[in-house]
């Protein structure tokens, strides 16, 4: 299996961001710095700030305070109801070429998309026809292949049931060992977060604040029973008050949290990575 080593320059950077909606602070002050080939979980309580977080990323909100920088091209990935109902998987796909301007070359990639969704003979029917994992799946096929560096993506398999999202967690591993990106992935789904991610970051309640960073240095796709993804899960769950520190898993020797190592510091807490 190919290791995909993320590079050490910082792909979208958020330095000291606040958000604000009149009186109600969501944000306050976060910094987050996502590496090229990095991917990089959010997780954190309802209502705490995730998908806020995620606009500001995407420059659809403005902060009240702080800067992003950010590519100039990056792609969000929606939870359901992304694609259009009107158009067929095909055209869905094709939609996310729009840079591509040869029509040999659209209905090449178009075609690649599909056998790599594993949907060629779906091409021509409409998206109610699809199961919901399956238009998840056309919906990934179009973010990934508008070629943008950088996917952004807010809950995107929360309306699918247990066992599809866990079908889906596979896919997408896949599909981004076959095509490296960066991402961003919104969750409120902990052992998500834990199977996918290089870097889990645990948001406190709102006003949102980094609570603590987790590095998963092990190759995708995981297994939920992988120890460092139990301890990963574990740890959150501790962090978030749900578990206590002294819970058995025997697996906290496996995780490593750059905010820990920081030891007080740490304001921005990517620069603990492990390579
Ligand atoms: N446009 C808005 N105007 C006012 N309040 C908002 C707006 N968007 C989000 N909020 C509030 O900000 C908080 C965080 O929302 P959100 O980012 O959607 O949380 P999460 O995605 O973590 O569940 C919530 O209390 C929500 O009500
Ligand atoms: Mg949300």
């Amino acid at each position: 299996m190919t290791r995909r080593t993320a590079s050490s320059r910082a792909l979208l950077r958020l330095d000291r961001i606040s958000v604000a909606f009149d009186t109600v602070v969501v944000l306050d002050g976060i910094d987050v710095d996502v590496r090229d080939g990095e991917f990089v979980a959010l997780v954190g309580p309802s209502g705490c700030g995730k998908t806020t977080l995620l606009n500001v990323c995407s420059g659809w909100l403005a902060p009240s305070a702080g800067t992003v920088d950010r590519p100039a091209r990056l792609r969000m990935v929606f939870q359901q109801d992304g694609l259009f109902p009107w158009l067929t998987v095909s055209e869905n796909i094709l939609l996310g070429l729009e840079q591509v301007t040869d029509p040999a070359e659209r209905k090449r990639r178009s075609e690649a998309l599909l056998e790599l969704i594993g949907l060629r003979t779906f091409a021509s029917v409409y998206p109610h026809q699809l199961s919901g994992g399956m238009r998840q799946r056309v919906e990934l096929a179009r973010a990934i292949g508008g070629d943008t560096p950088l996917l952004l993506m807010d809950e995107p398999f929360s309306s699918l049931d247990y066992l599809t999202r866990l079908k889906m967690r596979r896919e997408l591993a896949r599909i981004l060992r076959e095509q490296p990106r960066t991402v961003v992935l919104v969750t409120h789904d902990i052992e998500e977060a834990a199977q996918l991610a290089d870097r889990v970051l645990v948001l406190s309640e709102r006003p949102a604040r980094v609570r603590d960073e987790i590095v998963l240095d092990v190759p995708r796709p995981r297994d939920l029973t992988h120890p460092e993804v139990v301890a990963a899960v574990h740890r959150i769950l501790t962090v978030l008050g749900i578990e206590s520190e002294d819970t058995d898993t025997n697996g906290d020797r496996f995780v490593e949290t750059a905010v820990q190592q920081a030891a007080g510091g740490g304001q921005r807490a990517a620069s603990g990575r492990k390579e």
